[in-house]
């Protein structure tokens, strides 16, 4: 019996990307979604249950890269919280949340800053992964912790969206290297 239960809540925006400083149309399913995917299948194969669950905002991000950019960049500038889908349902029941998403600006894109003030996140584990052109995670992790003060912070892994298809390998090291994380 694993003993905790875990939820992957992600954000991803597919259509035209940023992909090591070009703009490039990666289809419809978007890089964190990939690597969601493959985080849950790593964590079903050592005995979890997780719960996948996007976070979609109600009024979606335009395919375009350069609208959409406009958009991200304006919403960063105002603090903007838009508006986003209800759940995952049984909230509640997770203690440990990998939270996923593709850098934006530098940081998380406005609708994970939406999901962290919607959810109760105090007591929780959260361990940030993030998908990325080239920077990482530069300053989403402070602004996680800044949005979610008293849940412990545990840092994840990072994926460049050029190197999208080895998601499962880079999953794959993160646990032999976090073994004690999950335990
Ligand atoms: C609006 C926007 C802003 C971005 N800003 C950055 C950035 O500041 N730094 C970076 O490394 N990548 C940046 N990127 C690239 C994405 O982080 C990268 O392509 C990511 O893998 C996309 O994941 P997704 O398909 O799940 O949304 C940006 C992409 C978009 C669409």
């Amino acid at each position: 019996m694993k003993e905790h239960k875990i939820l992957i809540a992600y954000f991803s925006h597919g259509g035209e990307n940023l992909v090591d400083g070009d703009i490039v149309d990666i289809g419809s399913e978007g890089n964190t979604a990939k690597a969601s995917k493959a985080l849950a299948k790593k964590l079903e194969e050592m005995g979890y249950k997780p719960n996948l669950f996007e976070i979609d905002t109600l009024v979606p991000y335009p395919y375009d890269y350069d609208s959409c950019n406009a958009r991200a960049k304006q919403e960063k500038e105002d603090g903007a919280l838009p508006l986003i889908d209800d759940g995952p349902n049984n909230y509640e029941l997770y203690d440990m949340i990998f939270l996923g998403y593709p850098n934006w600006w530098g940081t998380i894109p406005a609708p994970v800053k939406s999901f962290l003030r919607d959810h109760d996140t105090a007591g929780r584990t959260i361990i940030p992964f993030v998908t990325h052109g080239g920077q990482m995670f530069m300053y989403s992790l402070e602004e996680i912790a800044a949005e979610a003060p008293n849940a412990t912070i545990k840092k994840g892994f990072a994926i460049a969206a050029a190197y999208i298809s080895s998601a499962p390998y880079v999953i794959d090291d993160w646990m032999k290297e976090n073994e004690d994380l999950l335990k």
